[in-house]
Formats: structure tokens, C-alpha cells, sequence
């Protein structure tokens, strides 16, 4: 007989990794189009410090067009007062650095005075999510420019609820029962959660409108975590509007989620996005490298760029440019091809955003110069 060892240690609890990426526009190079590459190295070195006295595990830092992307890895959770605090430390002397360089709108993104715990409602974008590696870990970084946090309804909706797109949910049994979405009311600011696809209707209704319903996170149906948003909207935190949002995005890969072909084949169809030139406008998605996430055309069209990476024991083994492939140059041209359509409407709607979505209105003085006028 077997003899058991009954000495056995009591089951360590799983490590947990936590992936945070935090993300703000501190000045542009040139205008809105780009950012420094000096502002980029300091956050890299200031980063590097913070990894080498274990406050991070590891990190990536980018850009998507003007916007200055921190992608970390650690073990102190969501809402970290510790990480928050390092990026703001980090967004604060890249300021610095951009108002020397006299960069364009430098700064912009910096809302509050002094960081009070937590970047969220500051000004920064977040996602984050804290997940027990699996054998393999492979996640996306999704990071938009000249669009707002809706512009991600549509692209997790084809992942995670739509068979045409994905077709794990119909014949891989691990996805066969669908996933739970967690959608945010940024007007209410009230959060609740629907199943799909029993409930694919009830969602559509709602996120369809990305203006008003985002989708903040989706979960197996076991709860675990697949994608995580940035659901900040800037002008709602200021009370006014003070620039586009320029969402990002955390997904999940395969073994029972969607695959990295499937969470990228949403993105081949550039679906139209509230922002491009002076966040007023209708345009195109545009895929694109990081090297080609430079908006120019029309302070545009919007990009996404997607980060690639294997996550093992916290380190993040990448980034693998997930756009980089001729596989989406069909995308590109088609999204140039949509550029030229909206653009021939100039300042007509719907190319133009309607008059209570715009970043920017001469209306009401319009309005008040005519009154004397009106009969
Ligand atoms: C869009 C964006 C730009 C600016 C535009 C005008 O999100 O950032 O399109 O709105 O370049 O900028 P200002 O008013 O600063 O000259
Ligand atoms: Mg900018
Ligand atoms: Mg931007």
C-alpha cells in the first residue's frame, strides 16, 4: 500500500501578478502627432529605477501618438496607492521636461495639483487587473489615440460575444458558455453586468451607445478576469471637456479565452470613432504599428496600436507588435479610404460630432451675436 505523507505543507496560496497600465498626454512633439522621445527615456529610467527597488517587477514604456504609456507589472493589486503614485511621479516630471522642450500642451492630461492616492479621476487613463498566471500567459495592450473610451465597445464585443469573429465560442467547449460583461453608465456612474449570450440584446442596446455605455471588464462565466478598460472620460472629470480620452485596453489570451488571431480580428473592419481632429469628429480606427502611430492626416485619423506580450513569473516577455503584419495593411488603406468619405462632409454632421458631443463650439456666442436678429 501507498503510505501518505501526511506532513504535507499547507497549500501556498497562487502569486498574484498585477498588470497596470497608466497612460496621459503631457505634451505633444510636434502638436498633438507624437511625443519626445527624451520625455519617453526618463519615464523609461525612472521606471528602471523603480523595477530595480522592487516597487515594479517589470515594465514597457511607449507611445501611442501624444500619449505616454506605462505598461508595469507588480504584486500590490489594483488601485495601488504605491504604483499610482510612481506614475504620477513619472507623468510629473515628464511635464517638467515637455514645458522645457516647450512641447505641445504640455502637461494637459495633469488635472489635479497633487496626487491624492489614486491616478483615476486625476486626468491619466487606467486599466489594470490582478490575475494568477496561467501556464502561458498571453495578453494584448490595446492603446488608442484621437479617440474616446467607447471606441473599445465594439472591437470586445466581436471577441467575446460574437460567433462571426470568434469562432472559439461556438466549437472550443471551455468557451462554449460565453462570458460576462461589466459595462460602466459614465454619466450615472453606476456599473452592472450582463451575461452573454443570453443577454447579447440587452448589451447591444446598451453599449451600442458608446458615448454613454462602456465596457469597463469581461469575465468568464467562473468570474475570472479576460479584458480590462480604461473608462475614464476626461471632460466629465473636469466638468468640461479638456481633450479626448485616448482609451487603452488589457485582454486575455487563449486556453479557454478568445485567441490572439481573435482578438485582433476585430480590429481588420476600422469601425468609426468619436475624436480625430479637435475631438469632434467621426473617423476611422486605423491599425497600425507603434512606429505609425503618429496622427497627422487631419490631427488623424485615430490609431490603435497593440502590444504583445507573454507574461511569465511577473516579467513582461515582449512587446510583440501585433499590428506589424500585412495582414492589416487591407485594414489600413480601407481606413484612409473612410478618411477621404468623412472628410468630403467637412463641418456637416455626421462627419462632424453632434453639437453636445463636441470637444469644441463657437455656438452659443453665435447664437447670442444673432439674437437681436431673430424674428
Ligand atoms: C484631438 C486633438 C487635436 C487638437 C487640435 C487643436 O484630440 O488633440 O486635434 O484638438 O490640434 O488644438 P489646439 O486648440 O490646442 O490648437
Ligand atoms: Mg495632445
Ligand atoms: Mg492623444
Amino acid at each position: 500500500m501507498k503510505q501518505t505523507n501526511k506532513k504535507t505543507a499547507a497549500a501556498k496560496p497562487a502569486q498574484k501578478t498585477t498588470i497596470s497600465v497608466i497612460k496621459a498626454d503631457i505634451g505633444g512633439y510636434v502638436g498633438h502627432s507624437s511625443s519626445h522621445p527624451d520625455v519617453i527615456e526618463l519615464a523609461k529610467s525612472m521606471l528602471g529605477k523603480a523595477k530595480q527597488n522592487k516597487t515594479i517587477v517589470d515594465f514597457c514604456v511607449t507611445n501611442c501618438g501624444d500619449d505616454l504609456e506605462l505598461i508595469m507589472t507588480h504584486r500590490k493589486g489594483c488601485d495601488s496607492k504605491e504604483i499610482h503614485g510612481l506614475a504620477w511621479k513619472v507623468f510629473e516630471a515628464g511635464t517638467e521636461l515637455a514645458k522645457k522642450l516647450k512641447l505641445y500642451g504640455a502637461g494637459q492630461d495633469m488635472l489635479a495639483d497633487a496626487f491624492s492616492g489614486n491616478v483615476k479621476g486625476m486626468g491619466p487613463g487606467v486599466a489594470e487587473m490582478e490575475i494568477v498566471e496561467r501556464k502561458s500567459e498571453p495578453i494584448i495592450v490595446f492603446m488608442g489615440d484621437k479617440c474616446a473610451p467607447g471606441a473599445w465597445n465594439f472591437p470586445l464585443f466581436k471577441m467575446f460575444a460574437d460567433p462571426f469573429n470568434t469562432i472559439g465560442l461556438i466549437i472550443d467547449p471551455s468557451m462554449h458558455d460565453g462570458f460576462v460583461f461589466e459595462v460602466h453608465d459614465i454619466k450615472k456612474d453606476k456599473n452592472f453586468k450582463l451575461s452573454t449570450p443570453e443577454e447579447m440584446y440587452d448589451l447591444l442596446v446598451l453599449i451600442g451607445s458608446a458615448e454613454n455605455y462602456i465596457i469597463k471588464a469581461v469575465y468568464t462565466k467562473k468570474g475570472e478576469i479576460a479584458a480590462s478598460s480604461s473608462t475614464q472620460k476626461l471632460y466629465l472629470i473636469a466638468g468640461k471637456y479638456v481633450g479626448k480620452d485616448d482609451p487603452v485596453l488589457i485582454v486575455r489570451g487563449q486556453s479557454g479565452l478568445p485567441a490572439m488571431g481573435e482578438i485582433l480580428e476585430p480590429f481588420a473592419f476600422p469601425h468609426l470613432v468619436t475624436g480625430w481632429m479637435r475631438g469632434s469628429h467621426y473617423g476611422p480606427l486605423m491599425p497600425t504599428a507603434q512606429k505609425q502611430a503618429n496622427p497627422s492626416r487631419f490631427d488623424g485619423p485615430p490609431r490603435v496600436i497593440a502590444a504583445g506580450f507573454q507574461v511569465s513569473d511577473g516579467k513582461l516577455i515582449g512587446p510583440r507588435d501585433m499590428f506589424d503584419d500585412p495582414s492589416f495593411d487591407y485594414a489600413r488603406i480601407q481606413a484612409n479610404q473612410m478618411a477621404n468619405f468623412m472628410r468630403q462632409h467637412g463641418p456637416f454632421e455626421p462627419h462632424r460630432l453632434p453639437l453636445a458631443e463636441m470637444e469644441y463650439t463657437t455656438l452659443p456666442e453665435v447664437l447670442k451675436k444673432l439674437q437681436s436678429r431673430m424674428k
